[in-house]
């Protein structure tokens, strides 16, 4: 078999970046995160600060997007500064997200408007946040004046960003606010936040009916550390099992099989609650058994020795790079829901201020997306993440992910040679040899087809 010279993406697909208010607009005092890094808890001792000065000037990021053709944006809302009191609306909070979306969409950035991402403000995290039911309805409410006022200028909406994170790191392992370390906390969290979607997903249906609306989850692999031992093989399973496809379960289905499935309540109305499934995909764990740590399910976690790895944080190590795993996820995904609905890449980025494993693994992790869009699974977008370095919650500034450097200090932007190559991929829709060739032409052959025919050669 012949070498193909091109992989082509479908018509149409979405090409862009993803990001975060907090990570990105500057000064949001009143959001829990402001307060959390008051308080010391960042790891590097950093502060968020002026961000990328979103808050200000967005705008120019969004002309470096536009440069690299991109045709969408994802961004989120700050429901701190649209809300700051309980009650009270700031309609100049309003005014610049509008002006915001007017300035993506003059440039032919679709916006991908996510309504919470991590950051809430500081009354509702006092009201004790998603750990108590009740408090739903502030999100939902909060969604509605959002949509009311926003929908004219967007129609494709993610309700949460990654439920499984934002309650595990939360909730359980306690390195973002309110640094809790509670199991059955955790699934209750999980469980409103599964919930919260819901209500936000029907209101919103009900405000702007051909809304495309959909959340997104993170979705980690975890693989046994030996193959060959029943033990490392459980362990693993168990990890994989709960973290990513009892979750999706739980979401597609608003009941939990878990251990605890018990003091899970079910959710009701799960089904259908969604026009897409958002995908976050980073990197894989290995696990191998160990009797003695029956708090992490007698797992033992560890990053895959001699892989190529992301630039590790302080406290997180951000791990393999490893392009097997998106493929492996959408095909799960895809096979966890039937097919269902179609799926779009949210997230998928590389800590490597570099910028000297990047490019290779942008072309390694795209080449997965089009093995699977070849395969009949409907992938209809990548979102980088993300355009700019940002500020990586715990982590500060010490990590970063953007195709372009910032300096936050200055303000100062250069573009890495990733955002070069992304801008070309995207203008041709396609992965081309001369691209490869230019970029990362050791993996010429994984990408296009080695010579004896076998596409894709990327190692599992
Ligand atoms: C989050 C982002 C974060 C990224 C890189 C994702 O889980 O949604 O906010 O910056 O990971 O760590």
């Amino acid at each position: 078999m012949a070498r193909q010279h091109i992989l082509r993406f479908p018509e149409g697909f979405l090409w862009g970046t993803a990001s975060s208010s907090y990570q990105c607009e500057g000064g949001n005092k009143n959001s829990q995160w402001y307060r959390w890094e008051q308080q010391g808890h960042i790891f590097t001792g950093e502060q968020c600060g002026e961000a990328c000065n979103w808050w200000e000037d967005a705008e120019h990021d969004f002309q470096l997007a536009e440069q690299m053709e991109n045709n969408a944006l994802r961004l989120s809302l700050e429901w701190s500064r649209i809300e700051p009191a309980e009650g009270q609306w700031d309609s100049g909070a309003i005014d610049r997200y509008r002006a915001m979306l007017k300035d993506l969409r003059s440039r032919h950035l679709k916006p991908i408007v996510t309504l919470h991402h991590f950051s809430i403000p500081i009354w509702f995290a006092e009201r004790g946040g998603f750990a108590d039911e009740a408090n739903i309805q502030h999100f939902v409410r909060y969604t509605k004046y959002a949509i009311e006022n926003l929908r004219d200028l967007c129609d494709f909406w993610m309700t949460i960003n990654e439920p499984n994170i934002y309650a595990t790191l939360g909730y359980l392992i306690g390195t973002h606010p309110p640094g809790e370390h509670d199991f059955v906390l955790t699934m209750r969290v999980l469980r409103n936040l599964l919930q919260a979607h819901i209500e936000a997903f029907y209101a919103i249906r009900d405000l702007q009916p051909q809304a495309e609306i959909g959340y997104c989850l993170h979705y980690r692999l975890f693989d046994p550390a030996n193959e060959l031992s029943p033990l490392d093989r459980s362990a693993a399973s168990l990890q994989d099992t709960l973290f990513n496809w009892e979750i999706l379960q739980a979401a597609e289905t608003g009941r939990f099989y878990l251990p605890l499935k018990l003091l899970v309540a079910p959710i009701p109305y799960a089904s259908g609650s969604r026009d897409f499934h958002g995908v976050n995909y980073y990197t894989r764990e290995m696990v191998r058994f160990d009797p003695t740590i029956p708090t992490e399910l007698f797992g033992r976690r560890f990053v895959r020795p001699d892989s190529v790895r992301n630039d590790p944080g302080k406290d997180i190590d951000f791990g393999e790079i490893y392009p097997y795993g998106l493929y492996r996820v959408l095909k799960s995904i895809f096979q966890h829901t039937r097919g269902n609905k179609p799926l779009y890449i949210t997230e998928n980025g590389f800590s490597d201020a570099l910028d000297d494993r990047r490019p290779q693994a942008i072309l390694e992790h795209l080449a997965m997306v089009h093995r699977a869009i070849s395969e009949g699974i409907p992938v209809r977008g990548y979102l980088y993440w993300s355009l700019v370095d940002n500020f990586e919650w715990a982590e500060g500034w010490g990590v970063r992910f953007g195709l372009i450097e910032l300096d936050p200090q200055t303000q100062e932007r250069i573009p890495r040679s990733s955002a070069s190559m992304f801008g070309e991929i995207c203008r041709a829709n396609a992965i081309t040899e001369e691209i490869v060739e230019r970029y990362a032409p050791k993996v010429l052959d994984t990408i296009f087809g080695a010579t004896n025919g076998a596409p894709y050669q990327i190692p599992v």
